[in-house]
């Protein structure tokens, strides 16, 4: 089933997510709900405050970037109560965009490296370093676990000019391909 994704603007995106355990109500179909709704949309992650739930769990999909980084073919994950435990020092550059946050792209500057730690479906315990395109990605959707968007990590000035994108998004008045639920409307 395709679930609407909550727009900026939500106050369930602002909420520190918590960590859940397997009696977790239907968490089987959640998870299958968030993979449907997240290809639906074309998205490569999606975490589940961005469909109203303030729980830790995370579904990436980098099978569709396989193409151009062959290393990614069939990589499908979910992660849940995932934390990131420590970065690696070096950071870099790289455009990002939200399933979220519809029509805005910016560059945003992050470690290369982090440790995670996180548990799949199964509930096994991982504990790991990862990098590259993963990490990116990881971090992009465990920072919506403790209640950041991407564009907390821009500059004011980036912000501003993206003011009445995120303006029109509180009100409900973004168009999207997608199903979407805003804060007012
Ligand atoms: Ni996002």
């Amino acid at each position: 089933m395709i679930l609407p994704i909550y727009l900026y603007g939500q106050p369930v995106l602002r909420d520190v997510a918590k960590d859940i355990d397997a009696t977790y109500p239907e968490l089987k179909k959640l998870v299958a709900d968030m993979y449907e709704t997240m290809d639906n949309a074309d998205g490569v992650g999606l975490a589940a405050p961005q469909v109203g739930l303030p729980i830790r769990v995370v579904v990436v999909n980098l099978d569709v970037l396989s193409d151009s980084m062959p290393e990614y073919k069939d990589f499908r994950r979910t992660y849940i109560n995932a934390h990131i435990i420590e970065t690696g020092e070096e950071t870099v550059s790289m455009e990002e965009g939200c399933l979220s946050l519809p029509g805005i792209h910016e560059n945003v500057k992050r470690p290369t490296k982090i440790h995670v730690r996180y548990m799949d479906e199964d509930f096994n315990e991982h504990d790991e370093w990862v990098e590259g395109y993963l990490a990116r990605v990881m971090q992009h959707e465990f920072d919506h676990l403790d209640g950041h968007v991407f564009v907390d990590r821009i500059s004011p000035l980036r912000r501003q000019m993206n003011k009445r994108k995120l303006t029109a998004m509180v009100e409900g008045k973004t168009r999207c391909d997608y199903k979407v639920k805003s804060y007012k409307k």
